[in-house]
This record gives C-alpha cells, sequence and structure tokens, in this order.
C-alpha cells in the first residue's frame, strides 16, 4: 500500500487543477508545496486566462469567480510609432481572453481542493525523488525541519523552474533548451483607474511598455529595463515619464505606485518531460517570457493532457496515454515557445540592432497590423489553441 496513489510536487496552478481534475476521477493524490499558504495566495504573478483555461476552470467547478471577478477582453492594442492597431479577437477567431490574476485562481483552487477534503501540506519540501521502481517515494522535511517521505504509484512535478523533481527526471537540475534575453520588466501596481480599455502593448525607441490592468481601481504596468535593474532606483515621477514617453500620444491615469518588481526573462524546455513513474508539468517543464502571457495557460494544457494519461495508467494500467505525455504537451509548448519569443522579439528595444535591425522589426510589426491573416495568426494564438479534450 502506497500513502497515495499520486504526489503533487508543487501548489501552483499546475499542481492544483492536476489534484482537482483527478479528483474527479476518483483518484487521490496528496500535494506538498515549500512556500506557506498566503505566500502562494499573495504573490503577485500574470494575469491573462485563455478562452478554454476558463473553461476548465468553470466547467470543473474550480472556479465561478473567473466570471464575476474576471474581465473579459476581446482584444489588444499594439502600439509603435507613435499609433495603436487594435487587434479584435472576437472578430478575428471568435475567442477572448480574461484578465482574472494568478493569484486569484490559486485562491480559488486551494479553496475548492480544500473543501473536497484534499491533503496540501504547506511549508513541506521535496528533497528527493525516486521514480523507477512500480512504488515512487518522494523523500520531504517540513516547516521544523523533520524528513519525511511520501509513497505514491506516480509523482507529478509542478514544482516550479526550479524544480526537484525535474533533476530525477532528467539527470539534472538544468538540463533543456535556453534562451537568454538582455532585457527583463520593470513591474509596477498602482492607484488608479485604467488609462484603456484594452491591454497596450507598445514597442517605442525609449523600449517596450505595456499597460495592464487589475481592477477599477488597481493597474499593473510593465517597463523593458536591464535585469540589474534596482526596482527602486526610479522616482515615481521618472517611472511615470517612462510610461509616457513609451506610449505616446495617448495619456496615462498616474496614481500611486504599492509595488515594484523586476522580472527577468527567459525561454527553456526540460530536455525530457517524463522518466518512469514520474512527470513534469508546468514551469518545472517549461518556462516562457511573459510578453505572450502563456505561462499559466501552458500549465493548464499540460495537465490536461496529464489527467486522462494518469486515470488510464492508475485505474486500468494501460501505459500508452502516459507514453504519448511527453510529445503531445511539447508540440503545444513549442508553439507557445515561438509565439512567446516571436512577440518579445517583436515588441522590445533591442539595443544590440543596427539601422536596419529596427526598421526590420517596424517592417515586421506593420506585416502583422496591415494583414488580416498576420492579425488572426496573433489572436489565435494569444487567446490560445484549443485544449485537448475540450
Ligand atoms: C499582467 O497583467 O501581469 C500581464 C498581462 C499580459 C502579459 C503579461 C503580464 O503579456
Amino acid at each position: 500500500m502506497t500513502d497515495t496513489q499520486v504526489a503533487i510536487v508543487g501548489a501552483g496552478p499546475a499542481g492544483l487543477l492536476l489534484s482537482h481534475l483527478l479528483a474527479m476521477d476518483g483518484i487521490e493524490s496528496i500535494v506538498i508545496d515549500s512556500r506557506s499558504r498566503e505566500n502562494i495566495e499573495d504573490t503577485v504573478r500574470a494575469g491573462i486566462l485563455e478562452h478554454d483555461t476558463v473553461k476548465v476552470l468553470t466547467e470543473t467547478a474550480a472556479s465561478q469567480r473567473v466570471l464575476e471577478d474576471g474581465i473579459r477582453h476581446d482584444g489588444i492594442e499594439l502600439r509603435f510609432a507613435g499609433a495603436g492597431h487594435r487587434i479584435d479577437f472576437a472578430k478575428l477567431v471568435g475567442r477572448g481572453v480574461w484578465l482574472y490574476p494568478q493569484h486569484e485562481v490559486l485562491r480559488d483552487l486551494i479553496a475548492t481542493r480544500l473543501a473536497a477534503g484534499q491533503a496540501l501540506r504547506f511549508e513541506t519540501s521535496a528533497t528527493g525523488v525516486d521514480a523507477d521502481a512500480d512504488v515512487v517515494r518522494v523523500a520531504t522535511v517540513d516547516q521544523s525541519g523533520a524528513p519525511g517521505a511520501i509513497t505514491a504509484e506516480f509523482v507529478v512535478g509542478a514544482d516550479g523552474s526550479r524544480s526537484v523533481v525535474r533533476a530525477f527526471v532528467t539527470g539534472a537540475t538544468d538540463s533543456g533548451h535556453f534562451h537568454e534575453y538582455p532585457f527583463a520588466w520593470f513591474g509596477i501596481l498602482c492607484e488608479a483607474p485604467p488609462s484603456a480599455p484594452e491591454l497596450i502593448y507598445s514597442n517605442s525607441e525609449h523600449g517596450f511598455a505595456l499597460i495592464s490592468q487589475r481592477s477599477a481601481t488597481v493597474q499593473r504596468m510593465y517597463l523593458q529595463c536591464d535585469p540589474d535593474l534596482d526596482p527602486e532606483a526610479m522616482s515615481d515621477a521618472e517611472v511615470w515619464e517612462q510610461f509616457r514617453l513609451r506610449v505616446a500620444p495617448h495619456d496615462l491615469v498616474d496614481g500611486p505606485i504599492f509595488q515594484r518588481d523586476v522580472l527577468r526573462f527567459r525561454s527553456f524546455v526540460s530536455s525530457s518531460l517524463r522518466r518512469g513513474r514520474a512527470a513534469l508539468v508546468g514551469d518545472a517543464a517549461h518556462t516562457v517570457p511573459p510578453t505572450g502571457a502563456k505561462g499559466l495557460n501552458l500549465a493548464v494544457a499540460d495537465v490536461l493532457v496529464l489527467a486522462p494519461a494518469l486515470r488510464a495508467l492508475i485505474a486500468n494500467g494501460d501505459q500508452a496515454l502516459i507514453d504519448g505525455y511527453a510529445e503531445q504537451a511539447l508540440a503545444r509548448v513549442w508553439k507557445a515557445q515561438h509565439f512567446s519569443w516571436w512577440m518579445t522579439q517583436m515588441l522590445h528595444r533591442q539595443d544590440s540592432a543596427d539601422a536596419f535591425g529596427h526598421l526590420r522589426q517596424l517592417g515586421e510589426l506593420r506585416s502583422v497590423v496591415d494583414s488580416e491573416a498576420g492579425q488572426r495568426y496573433l489572436a489565435e494564438a494569444y487567446t490560445g489553441w484549443p485544449m485537448p479534450g475540450l
């Protein structure tokens, strides 16, 4: 007998959603996370949910709040050379996205799991995994420093970019395909009403800016910056000046800035997603830069491939789906890698580019906004390719 059927390392969107979907199929899991519940529920992350992510959350009753408190967006604005161009998702692909912050998704998932009696162990870290034999063993340590272990029939690494499970699956923590970018985002939260009805992605000679939102009274915005920028280096007035320069002549409503952070950019895909009775999902398997708003959505798509594969394996001893997991998940992962890289390189100021490089970039932006086919590719990728089983 094992402690549970599936040990899930990581209580982020991927780990919690997986435990929810498995429970709907009568499969038990234990979820552990090194962070505290408060830390998970309060950390500000991304904010855009694809059409099918919202469908999964609502149809499986993981979150109804997304429909009440989330805001549906049917387009974005691309700005460059001083003009804005709306990409009309609804008209182009008949789908939209929802602005609903990741930490709200996590609050909903944690509440749903706890209400169902789920074992969620916060402040408990995995220190090692052995999943080559029929019984999987996850070594753990809890907040008091006491060592422990969980035995299971399968272990899933949903433990983020510094995944411990990945070390077992690939034989190293850093084995995979990397792409580094010479810039980062300086993000702020401020008290102000929205400055525009939809998100603005702005390319400018002063660098990229993203005007996003959180609610009627709180806004989230980002400036392209040096990865080593000290988030406290600029005064509020200097921050607003940069935002204004980068979206001009569009005007912005400013307000008190109450949080600042720097997000480093990286693209990564793990060299393998599965070994024996272990598999990786979400950021443990891959990382994308935030420009395409794909991170959380890609984690959800992985889980929709893995959940039926685990059901077949655990309920029926059927290996076929789990053997196909990596290939099926990676097909979407690499499309999302391309889209995230493409948006990033198209929209950011590239300091290493010569005049040819800058003018070529404007040509690329024009190729998108002047063409319905170009706009449709962006709309299709941003709102999300259809997810498996939906
Ligand atoms: C956000 O609101 O945090 C956000 C929105 C869109 C992105 C990235 C981040 O592409």
